[in-house]
């Protein structure tokens, strides 16, 4: 024990030293950012989240979107140096996630920021350049409307299915086929008893299915029977509707709001 001074002061030097180049460099380095604006006049870049979307920056952390996506561009330089030329992994703006890299400045009004860690799903650093607010909506209520092979899950509790007063549709409600608001997070389809009763109590529906498809079936088929079980499950209910919730309207109103990567700054090149 007679390298007891070695050991201490070694240690210090180790923890010094990450301290220096990860906290004390980075730090004055970044200080003093600023957001960028291209010429006088222009709206400085990046722009603050409205308020809607601050409270859906909550709702983003609260269900843990961010260990599926990540919001980082990655350079178009960014890959293996074995692959090379156009084969480059991580070609995040061939994929169209983004107009370039991002870069620290595309962060500086994130508190805290949500790179993210994994990518399970695809980057969202510049997802509000991509979809609609009907999409992000639909989409969040249940993914496999979309894509049947989504693994991502169904945040059908941030909507409320409710009765359609007085025969109208509120705005905002989701305009999906009964089969995906039946039983919001799950794909419904009737059982046999069901579906017999359904059809008695729906004596205009073969009708109603013809008027819709115009051509020559036959619903004493099982080829009709089938179109028919078809239509109904891809019709809206008539007496039910899904609205998002305030938390939904948030964190669409977020995801609508990302849009990095998108205005060009001196610094990222690529
Ligand atoms: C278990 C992993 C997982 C979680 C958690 C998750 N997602 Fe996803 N997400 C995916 C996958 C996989 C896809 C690609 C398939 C698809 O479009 O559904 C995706 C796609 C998306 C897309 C479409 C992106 C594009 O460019 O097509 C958006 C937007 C999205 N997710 C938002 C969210 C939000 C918001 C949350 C949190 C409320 C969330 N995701 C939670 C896995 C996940």
């Amino acid at each position: 024990m007679d390298r007891g001074m070695v050991i201490i002061v070694g240690a210090l030097l180790t923890f010094a030293s990450s301290w220096l180049g990860l906290v004390l460099l980075p730090y004055r380095q970044l200080q003093n950012q600023q957001p960028y604006t291209a010429s006088p006049g222009d709206d400085p870049y990046p722009r603050q989240l409205s308020e809607k979307a601050l409270a859906g920056v909550g709702v983003y952390s609260a269900n843990g979107c961010l260990y599926c996506h990540s919001q980082q561009v990655r350079s178009a330089r960014f890959g293996n140096w074995w692959e090379g030329g156009e084969m480059k992994t991580g070609a995040d703006i061939r994929r169209g996630w983004g107009n370039r890299r991002t870069v620290s400045r595309d962060y500086l009004h994130d508190r805290p920021t949500l790179l993210g860690t994994m990518r399970t799903g695809p980057d969202l650093a510049n997802v509000g350049s991509r979809y609609s607010p009907a999409w992000q909506h639909q989409h969040l209520f249940n993914p496999r409307s979309f894509n049947a092979w989504s693994t991502m899950p169904s945040f059908a509790f941030l909507y409320r299915r409710e009765p359609v007063e007085g025969g109208k549709r509120a705005e905002t409600a989701l305009r999906l086929g009964r089969e995906w608001t039946v039983n919001p997070g799950y794909r419904w389809r009737p059982t046999d008893e069901e579906w017999d009763r359904i059809l008695a109590s729906q004596p205009g529906l073969a009708d109603a299915l013809k008027a819709a498809n115009p051509g020559h079936f036959d619903v004493a088929t099982p080829e009709g029977k089938a179109r028919l079980l078809d239509f109904w499950l891809t019709t809206e209910e008539a007496d039910h509707q899904v609205v998002p919730t305030a938390d939904a309207d948030h964190l669409v109103a977020y995801l609508l709001e990302l849009r990095k990567a998108e205005t060009p700054l001196p610094e990222a090149k690529e």
